[in-house]
């Protein structure tokens, strides 16, 4: 909810004048405060007219075309898609082969109203029952506004199977958008887990609420036609706007975005989870009650239990607003939810906690912060190799800008943080290692800006102490050997 445009810390270069500059200061603390000078677009949203957030051709053709995981393993997609003119077909047609649709699925079609705003028909249509890494080619719309798409399905779960996540958030609909999404699709990226703030529609007024989400929907079909967002909701999707009559919170995002929260025994669909992969990913909802004894709360306990990492050894946790943050923007936002979360993170040995909310890019050490209580306790975070690495993404690229003021000195927890536009990736090799990169939408090609091999908390570390006590063992027993007791 950045509101403050044109920060100090960030140049505003047009995007002919090209001016990029590295240098990197260490502001007392361990951890790196990138001064990374980048060019940048104008934050403001791309125009109505441009082809960007274009109209699908022909009367009435699916626009806003979007998939997700549908059930819990990644044998299930949802496909939603917008019609404008009227209802229209509700199938979906798809199998293995673009010349020949085996299989057809039906579903559901909603419509809602926003202020005076009119949504399009809203198609909500379960494929299930597919096999594992396979591709399957889609067919949706009538006649000759029909449009034909594709995806894969993930592998079988398995503690092995390799799996390349991007991770997106706070997006919107500018060009630093645009140029986010590009970037991604640049990549290795296979499905996105999202952190938050969609299209921004909400900096809008009245009816152009419900124009922004539609353009942002033909905005991002680029990729979510092809491959699964898993998503989860920030506060632009709250969207309580009393002063035209809308108080029902998450009302465009729900009827626009299903996940598949039924699937995980969740009985909302602003928190759940998923297995893909080698990975088990739990979504969380930073704007619905979290508290001891609330909904989530016994979602989250019951879930964790449940997490298996012999067969999904990737346990990574999703939500909008950090847990650790230094940067002015938002700081002490995810304290409360900390508070009630950290013990558990790090009991269950999360290995990574993405967040979005601050529009900028920031990775943590492995710290926790569990041993004060309000009478006495250590209250400051400390190394802890039980805990996440906990990485803010909010720099998709919306029309808010930068949050370019970080706290100074840079606090121990924080181990880099930079003021640029980009998203991540996390390239799961296997059951122990997994290859995590910040990609910087200025770099033109893939640069180590924040890289490095992350560790399983669960695997990696076992191998690690098993192999340390083998060689102290090994060490003890050659000094016996050679010294005598
Ligand atoms: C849904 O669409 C139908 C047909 O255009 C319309 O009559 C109805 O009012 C719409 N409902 C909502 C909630 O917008
Ligand atoms: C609070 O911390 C103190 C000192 O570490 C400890 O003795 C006490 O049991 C703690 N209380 C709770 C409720 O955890
Ligand atoms: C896991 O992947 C890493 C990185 O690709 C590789 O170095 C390592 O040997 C792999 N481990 C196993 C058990 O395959
Ligand atoms: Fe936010």
């Amino acid at each position: 909810m950045w509101k403050d445009k044109g920060m100090g810390f960030m140049l505003l270069h047009l995007q002919l004048v090209s001016f990029v500059f590295l240098r990197f200061v260490n502001s007392g603390s361990a951890g790196v405060t990138s001064a990374f000078v980048r060019t940048e677009w104008p934050s403001t949203d791309i125009p109505l007219d441009n082809e960007a957030l274009a109209v699908p051709k022909g009367y009435n053709s699916p626009q806003q075309v979007h998939i997700t995981q549908g059930d819990y393993d990644g044998k299930a997609v949802l496909i939603t898609w917008v019609t404008a003119e009227a209802p229209g077909s509700n199938t979906v047609h798809y199998g293995k082969s673009d010349s020949n649709y085996e299989f057809t699925a039906e579903g559901t079609v909603t419509n809602y109203t926003f202020y005076n705003y009119m949504s399009g028909f809203i198609h909500h249509i379960l494929v299930d029952g597919l096999e594992y890494d396979t591709k399957y080619f889609y067919k949706i719309g009538d006649g000759k506004s029909a449009r034909e798409f594709w995806f894969r399905t993930p592998p079988e779960i398995g503690p092995d199977a390799p799996y390349t996540f991007g991770i997106i958030g706070d997006l919107g609909q500018t060009y630093n958008s645009l140029s986010t999404v590009e970037h991604y699709m640049r990549s290795e990226g296979q499905t996105v887990l999202f952190v938050g703030d969609l299209s921004y529609a909400d900096r809008y007024n009245y009816n152009d609420v419900g124009v922004r989400w539609d353009t942002w929907g033909r905005f991002v079909e680029r990729s979510t036609a092809y491959q699964p967002w898993i998503w989860s909701a920030g506060n632009h999707e709250i969207e309580y706007m009393p002063f035209m009559g809308e108080t029902v919170p998450f009302k465009s995002y729900l009827h626009r975005y299903k996940t598949p929260f039924a699937a995980s025994k969740s009985t909302n669909p602003l928190w759940y989870a998923i297995r893909r992969a080698s990975a088990h990913i739990i979504v969380l909802s930073s704007y619905s009650p979290f508290v001891k004894y609330t909904p989530q709360w016994r979602w989250l306990v019951e879930e964790l239990k449940s997490v298996d990492r012999e067969k999904t050894p990737w346990l990574i946790v999703i939500m909008h607003v950090p847990i650790y943050n230094s940067n002015e923007a938002h700081f002490m936002e995810g304290e409360s939810m900390r508070s009630v979360y950290e013990r558990l993170f790090v009991h269950y040995k999360v290995d990574v906690v993405f967040a979005g909310h601050v529009h900028a890019y920031e990775r943590s050490y492995r710290i926790s912060n569990i041993h004060y209580n309000v009478s006495s306790g250590d209250p400051y975070p400390v190394p802890d190799k039980s805990a996440p690495v906990y990485i803010t993404v909010g720099d998709g690229g919306n029309q808010e800008g930068l949050a370019g003021r970080f706290r100074d000195p840079q606090p121990d927890y924080s181990a880099f943080r930079e003021a640029s536009y980009g998203h991540s990736t996390l390239a799961i090799k296997n059951r122990t290692h997994a290859i995590y990169h910040w990609n910087r939408n200025d770099d033109g090609k893939k640069v180590a800006t924040d890289s490095f091999t992350l560790y399983n908390q669960y695997w990696g570390n076992n191998r690690r102490r098993r192999k340390l006590k083998k060689n102290h063992l090994h060490k003890i027993i050659t000094e016996v050997l050679t010294n005598g007791l």
